[in-house]
């Protein structure tokens, strides 16, 4: 959401006649769009804050200014904090409030020619949670990505004691369904192929029906919106992240088998496989009611993949809850998956709880789990060799002369091939699979012709 988040943000400040650099060291203006969900995405903003701020004593030596920024999640929860600890920044905003940056900026700059030239002042904190929502005042996207991202919902109501979110983002809201279908008509015009539905809680999306809804229905839930996207022309895949076991309704779970849009991959975190430790969470689901949910989706869409996300050693994991982790994670088999050690946040209920498993411990379960994930990741993608899946390329890969590309199960695939072929949708015939990607031959390109043309 911080990557969509940000291009708003770059959207936004075109029409002051700022455009992106790779060198921070030319920027009149940097902005850090950060992340508060573990400590250590935390910490990261004030290494970060040193550098730039190294950048913007060399270019007040050459006679240019840099502003500095701070947006996202650790700047709603620090606040005034940051301008006490890096005086050197200008604008502190929260991820509600990004859309006013514009006004901030001018403000900034009217203090600096009130002070002669003389710095920018005292900075700006706006971390507000406004009653109108940002979305309203954001402008239309200006260019797109191969495979873009487009927020339908923010906030969650759902408090997990371990979690921010509640807190930083604020609670739930979702977008009306106008206005994601005119953004996604947009991102496709503007030459997107797939579409990412985000939110912090997508699947609890309920958004407001467009006026001329055919059923009367005051409200679309994810099910619905997902239909009604898949009708857009040249947009060939749909994807959405991040849901909750809870929020999987029928109509969601159908969607997987009547919409070929919809890609076989499924981001569903499910934290811990104790049903003791899940209800300390605040989750309101046993380990059994998120396998019954995976039963469903496999019947809905017998070739979807799995992959989710688990906390280890959330306060009180005894040995016991560690093996039912272990035996929820053999029950799926996860394409993919991503493993945390517990993270204390400031001001969550289970910051305070008794039962604080030791770091060593948590590293040692962390592995465990890790190495299990791990495998089920390789034997997923060995399943794909021999067989011809259709990869969209989307980037240039690290190695010079490489495309990278995904499967509809979200596998990379790193081809050296033309870059003509980004954009396309491309069938490649996978010969060898390794932990992390897959490689293959490419037998044809659907759309390479016209693009080349
Ligand atoms: N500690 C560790 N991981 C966390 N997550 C959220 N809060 C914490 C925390 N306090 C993980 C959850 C969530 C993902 C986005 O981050 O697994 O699904
Ligand atoms: Fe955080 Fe997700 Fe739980 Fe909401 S549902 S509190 S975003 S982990």
């Amino acid at each position: 959401m911080n990557v969509y988040d940000s291009d708003r943000i770059k959207d936004l400040l075109k029409p002051l006649n700022y455009q992106l650099t790779d060198d921070p060291a030319q920027a009149d203006l940097s902005i850090l769009n950060t992340c508060h969900i573990r400590e250590k995405a935390e910490q990261k903003v004030y290494s970060d804050l040193g550098r730039l701020r190294q950048h913007q004593t060399n270019r007040r030596q050459q006679g240019d200014e840099m502003l500095i920024a701070v947006g996202g999640c650790v700047a709603q929860a620090e606040g005034e904090e940051i301008l006490r600890q890096a005086p050197y920044v200008s604008m502190v905003f929260g991820p509600q409030t990004y859309h006013r940056l514009p006004e901030m900026i001018a403000q900034m700059t009217r203090q600096k020619d009130a002070r002669k030239g003389r710095g920018a002042g005292r900075g700006i904190v706006d971390t507000d949670f406004p009653v109108e929502s940002k979305f309203d005042s954001l402008p239309t996207p200006q260019s797109s990505s191969v495979s873009a991202f487009l927020s339908i919902q923010e906030g969650c109501d759902k408090f997990c004691t371990f979690c921010v979110v509640p807190y930083t983002r604020g609670t739930e809201y979702s977008r009306p369904a106008g206005d994601i279908l005119q953004e996604a008509r947009r991102l496709v015009e503007l030459g997107a192929k797939e579409i990412t539905l985000l939110g912090q809680n997508v699947n609890a999306y309920h958004g407001q029906a467009p006026h001329l809804s055919s059923h009367g229905d005051q409200e679309w839930g994810l099910g619905r919106l997902l239909h009604e996207l898949a009708t857009i022309d040249g947009l060939h895949r749909l994807r959405y992240m991040t849901s909750h076991p809870r929020d999987m309704d029928q109509d969601l779970i159908d969607a997987h088998g009547q919409i070929p849009q919809l890609m076989p991959f499924l981001h569903l975190p499910v934290q811990s496989g104790s049903d003791a430790l899940l209800k300390t969470m605040n989750r309101k689901h046993t380990a059994k009611d998120y396998l019954d949910i995976i039963d469903r989706l496999r019947k809905a869409r017998p070739d979807i993949a799995f992959s989710s996300d688990f906390i280890i050693g959330f306060p009180g994991e005894t040995q016991q809850d560690h093996q039912a982790t272990l035996d929820l994670v053999r029950q799926v088999d996860f394409a993919q998956a991503y493993s945390f050690k517990y993270s204390v946040r400031p001001g969550t209920p289970a910051g305070s709880m008794d039962g604080q498993v030791a770091e060593t411990l948590k590293t040692e379960r962390l592995y465990e789990i890790q190495d299990l994930l791990k495998e089920q990741q390789w034997a997923f993608n060995k399943t794909k060799v021999g067989t011809v899946q259709s990869v969209l390329f989307d980037r240039i890969g690290k190695v010079p002369g490489q495309i990278l590309g995904k499967t509809p199960y979200m596998q990379s695939v790193p081809l050296e091939a033309p870059k003509r072929l980004l954009g396309c949708l491309t069938d490649v015939l996978i010969k060898e699979a390794y932990a992390n990607s897959m490689m293959g031959i490419i037998l044809d390109s659907l759309e390479s012709i016209s693009v080349a043309a």
